[in-house]
């Protein structure tokens, strides 16, 4: 980037890459580009996969407390929805939570691919299916998946998937892709040059919308984000995701087993199908334990009574070893009163 900004045409090759993110993505989730529309983060994806509905006859969203809160907070903000909850206040949810819970009200269901804290695997073809059979659409939150296991829109039937590049798809915080099945829905509230048929044409007196995706964003994206997205989506593209997907599969395995037997907590799913690539410690003193693993090369990201430790195509039983060993001697250190 640093590159192409310092040589004329800047803008040209920035766009360039904005449509290079958006094939590649398109590719990734087996995606047509007129269906990816790209947005600074997976909460304005939400927000834009909403748009224009009106919450009036089916007025019921279903989604659960596991929810990332940005994309809970969307539904939560639409004037005259009703937000209904399935699986337990503490984020702990079952794929039959929420088929128990579909009715004929249910507008939206709202899906985690993989939940944030506790990396349950959902399964989103089955609620998709039910939530069709009842005339409900899908929404699927992918950010925790997209990258580390295979992932096709056809397959789990969604209507709308939202992912960002800021994890397991390598790049930076900054970009999210939106995916919708048919993206000629009522044109959203929310838009910018970017969104119309023609964003070149340059007419301020003009608002019209292309029947494709694009009609979904808005202004210019950030080029930091939308370079690193090529880089890593690049990468991604590189690697056999089912293989990625038993490697993870193994080492979170071998982690959770291994932290067990020195005397941790960790939340997993019944089977290692319902886990994602990342597993949660039970540690109330999670941002102080992850400042401590944080000195000592070990990078984990702490979120309200857990600390998650991801993992993906690039670690090794070495660095399972590296954590669990720091984990223990953190736990040492603790009980002798020290934390630094
Ligand atoms: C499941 C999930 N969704 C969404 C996000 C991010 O949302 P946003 O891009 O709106 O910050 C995260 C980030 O941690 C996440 O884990």
């Amino acid at each position: 980037m640093l590159d192409d900004l310092s040589r004329p045409g800047f803008w040209q090759a920035c766009e360039e890459q904005v449509a290079q993110a958006r094939r590649l993505f398109a590719r990734l989730i087996g995606a047509d580009v007129d269906q990816v529309a790209i947005l600074p983060n997976a909460s304005i994806a939400a927000h834009q996969a909403a748009a224009g509905r009106r919450w009036r006859h089916r007025r019921e969203i279903l989604t659960t407390p596991a929810e990332f809160p940005g994309i809970a907070h969307t539904w939560l903000a639409q004037p005259g929805a009703r937000v209904r909850w399935c699986g337990t206040p503490d984020g702990a949810v079952r794929t039959g939570d929420y088929l128990s819970q579909i009715t004929p009200r249910t507008a939206l269901v709202s899906v985690p691919a993989v939940t944030y804290r506790d990396a349950t695997r959902l399964d989103v073809a089955r609620i998709a299916g039910a939530a069709h059979e009842a005339g409900a659409t899908v929404f699927v939150d992918a950010y925790q998946a997209a990258g580390v296991m295979p992932l096709h829109v056809d397959t789990l039937r969604c209507d709308y998937l939202v992912t960002g590049t800021g994890k397991y798809l390598l790049g930076l915080p900054g970009l999210a892709f939106l995916y919708v099945r048919h993206p000629d829905g009522p044109p959203p509230a929310l838009t910018g040059w970017l969104g119309r048929t023609n964003p070149h044409a340059m007419r301020a007196t003009v608002l019209d919308s292309p029947a494709h995706a694009r009609r979904y964003e808005t202004g210019t994206p950030a080029p930091a984000a939308v370079y690193a997205a090529v880089a890593g989506l690049s990468l991604v593209h590189s690697l056999d995701l089912q293989h990625v997907r038993h490697h993870t599969q193994r080492l979170i395995a071998a982690t959770a087993q291994r932290l067990g037997a020195q005397g941790e907590v960790v939340r997993l799913a019944p089977d290692a199908d319902a886990q994602g690539a990342h597993l949660a410690l039970v540690e109330p003193h999670a941002e102080a334990m992850a400042a401590w693993l944080g000195h000592r090369s070990v990078t984990a990201a702490p979120r309200s009574g857990v600390l998650r430790l991801a993992v993906h195509a690039y670690t090794t039983t070495d660095d399972i070893d590296t954590t669990c060993e720091a984990i223990a001697a953190y736990r040492c250190r603790s009980r002798a009163g020290a934390t630094r």
